[in-house]
């Protein structure tokens, strides 16, 4: 489908090789931002994001193999994350909150930044060939935590303070332009 600026939407994928880390994924939250205005439907808002997510990486090269979203249980709702939209493998279907990297992140609100999953006490293997992760926290307009922001690299110490602050700001996007 062609949009209003006479581009597909698959075109929103594209990010230059030539871009910094810091300025793709400032495109990153401007594209999924410029996505979300008038869309409030979290499903189509996170699959969105997840498939952002997988190319912005992968242009930079950072060998991302899993990138997506867990949310809040309904049927669970205290204590338990359900797989939502993501790209790549296969993953764990739920995830208890004081369970693995995930879990500490929707337990403590805060985000993990995991340089060796190896060395994160009750890290959850989805896929044996994850060496780093970083998961952030979402919290909705009132505070309330929704879901959480996760991605996972082949390749040790894959995320640093840049991803943190930009993946950030994307998960402070998601939180309020989405309704729960
Ligand atoms: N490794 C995560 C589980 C989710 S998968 O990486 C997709 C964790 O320890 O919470």
């Amino acid at each position: 489908m062609v949009n209003e600026q006479g581009t597909h939407h698959a075109d929103l994928t594209s990010f230059a090789s030539s871009l910094t880390k810091s300025e793709t994924l400032s495109q990153l939250v401007e594209t999924y931002l410029a996505l979300s205005t008038d869309q409030p439907n979290w499903v189509c808002n996170l699959s969105n994001a997840s498939s952002l997510l997988w190319h912005a990486y992968h242009s930079l090269n950072i060998p991302v193999n899993w990138a997506g979203f867990y949310v809040i249980d309904p049927k669970s709702p205290t204590d338990q994350l359900i797989l939502g939209p993501f790209q790549g493998k296969v993953a764990c279907q739920t995830i208890r909150f004081n369970r693995g990297v995930c879990g500490a992140a929707a337990e403590t609100k805060l985000t993990q930044l995991v340089p060796n999953v190896e060395e994160f006490p009750g890290h959850i293997a989805c896929d044996g060939e994850t060496k780093s992760e970083i998961v952030v926290p979402i919290l909705d307009k009132n505070g309330v935590l929704r879901g959480v922001l996760d991605i996972d690299c082949l390749a040790l110490e894959g995320f640093d303070e840049t991803d943190k602050e930009e993946l950030e700001l994307l998960a402070k996007s998601i939180g309020e332009t989405c309704e729960w």
